[in-house]
């Protein structure tokens, strides 16, 4: 059978993955995006940011002639594709709400170019949007700007992604389930028959359900997934108060329980990045729109707020005033793996330590041109983790990059001017960095 011709509005990793995935199981795959920089990066084969595994795939597409990057989004493009996923961003607006504007942009100009065609087409939404999005706003937009009928004349699905960044493209050839939302039974097959032939013998389950019930799964995944880390935290503070108490030891113990599960029990300073933050908002925002007040997710919200200034006031604890104190910050991406500092944790935490007078001296090993633009002239880049720590008052360990892991307690005692370190991300063994320095880690009781 004849693969369909797909298309991808945003290139971002969400939308990058989807189409290199397809790409390279040998579908024709189309990715537009407005940002020009980024076109011209994924049509030599290179991928606009870091994500491991996606590099080689990417330029290998490119060669095979399965993808093309395209500047905007033009009506070409839909006139030569069968199924449209679009993946642009949906950031927050400062109520915490979402902001549609791009998914908008880009439903008008699929509907205008689908007045033009008249072959079938599905356009699928692979943005996140909170429960309503896709009925109310997506469709009515396609029909008036199509002047045709959905579930008639086209087809429309909500499909979300449970993509995790530094490992997005892994998990869109390995997912754990595809969730198909769809406004009519046939927009739903057509989705459902690619994600079939797509994963073949390794097809994973497929949850096939309403528009609505589709957008508020991605959301409950989320907050539930949140919620694990503010819950994890909580205890690591609670841990914290009783000596002898150590919240890793907590965390593997419960894991163990079925109906708990291991995954998400990592406590830390908190949970950052693109999704995290961005969908807990929306998700109290909608539900309050809607009449109910979730307490739970309004909690979930403030631990993690406050998690990642308990680094600076373990660092004002062992030194005391800050002022003119040099502070290494070991890790400054969301998570490792990853170039993204959107909502990064180490933010807030920079933020503070200026305030407090210090000089913040910073290393990541991909994250530091990102950070740059950030934190501009306010603090100093070293190039290597040792440079960062040299003649340092206190080291916070941020990210748990798999290079810091490697550490010994022997490079902090060398290097620092005064051997105090915090682990933010439980990464070293407080039997053996306990004794040779002054050592705190995140939810461990003092002895
Ligand atoms: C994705 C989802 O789409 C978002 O809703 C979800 O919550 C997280 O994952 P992400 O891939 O992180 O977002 O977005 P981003 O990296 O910002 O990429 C979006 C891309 O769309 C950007 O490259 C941007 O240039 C592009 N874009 C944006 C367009 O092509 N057209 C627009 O109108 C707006
Ligand atoms: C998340 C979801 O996992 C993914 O399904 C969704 O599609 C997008 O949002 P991502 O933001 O890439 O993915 O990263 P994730 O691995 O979930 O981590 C998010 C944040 O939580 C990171 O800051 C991470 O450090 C933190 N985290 C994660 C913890 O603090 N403890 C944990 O145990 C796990």
């Amino acid at each position: 059978m004849k693969k369909p011709k797909i298309s991808v509005i945003g290139a971002g990793y969400v939308g990058l993955c989807t189409a290199v995935g397809f790409a390279s199981k040998g579908y024709n795959v189309v990715a537009c995006d407005v940002d020009e920089e980024k076109i011209a990066k994924i049509n030599k084969g290179v991928p606009p940011f870091h994500e491991p595994g996606l590099q080689e795939k990417l330029s290998e597409s490119i060669q095979k002639g399965n993808l093309k990057g395209v500047v905007g989004q033009t009506d070409q493009v839909i006139q030569e594709t069968d199924l449209t996923f679009i993946a642009v961003g949906t950031p927050s607006k400062s109520d915490g709400s979402i902001d549609l504007k791009y998914i908008e942009s880009a439903v008008i100009n699929i509907g205008k170019a689908l007045s033009q065609k008249d072959a079938y087409h599905v356009t699928i939404i692979k943005s996140t949007v909170v429960p309503g999005t896709t009925q109310n706003i997506v469709k009515s937009k396609l029909e008036k700007e199509s002047k045709k009928k959905c579930g008639t004349d086209f087809g429309l699905c909500i499909n979300p992604e449970f993509l995790r960044q530094g490992s997005a493209f892994e998990d869109t050839l390995n997912a754990d389930r595809v969730v198909i939302g769809s406004y009519d039974k046939r927009s739903g097959d057509t989705l459902e028959r690619l994600y079939k032939a797509f994963y073949s013998f390794h097809m994973p389950l497929i949850i096939r359900t309403t528009l609505s019930t589709a957008e508020l799964i991605k959301y409950a995944s989320n907050a539930m997934l949140a919620t694990k880390i503010s819950f994890i935290n909580t205890i690591a503070n609670i841990c914290e108060k009783i000596p002898g108490a150590d919240v890793k030891v907590v965390a593997k113990a419960m894991g163990l329980d079925k109906r708990i599960g291991p995954l998400f029990l990592d406590a830390g300073l908190g949970y950052g990045g693109s999704c995290f933050p961005k969908d807990i908002k929306a998700l109290i925002v909608c539900s309050k729109s809607l009449g109910y007040d979730p307490e739970l997710l309004d909690s979930v919200e403030a631990v993690n707020k406050t998690q990642p200034l308990k680094a600076v006031d373990f660092c004002k604890e062992q030194l005391g005033c800050l002022e003119g104190k040099k502070i290494a910050i070991l890790g400054l991406a969301f998570k490792p793996d990853t170039d993204d500092m959107r909502e990064a944790r180490v933010i807030p935490i920079i933020n503070q330590l200026l305030k407090e007078g210090a000089h913040v001296v910073a290393y990541d090993p991909v994250a530091m041109p990102i950070a740059k633009t950030i934190f501009l002239s306010k603090i100093q880049f070293a190039t290597s983790a040792l440079r960062c720590i040299k003649d340092a008052d206190g080291c916070i360990v941020v990210t748990e990059w798999d290079e810091f892991k490697k550490l010994t307690p022997e490079d902090f005692t060398k290097n620092m001017r005064h051997p105090i370190l915090i682990d933010g991300r439980r990464i070293y063994n407080p039997e053996i960095f306990g004794t040779k320095l002054q050592f705190t880690a995140l939810g461990l009781g003092k002895k």
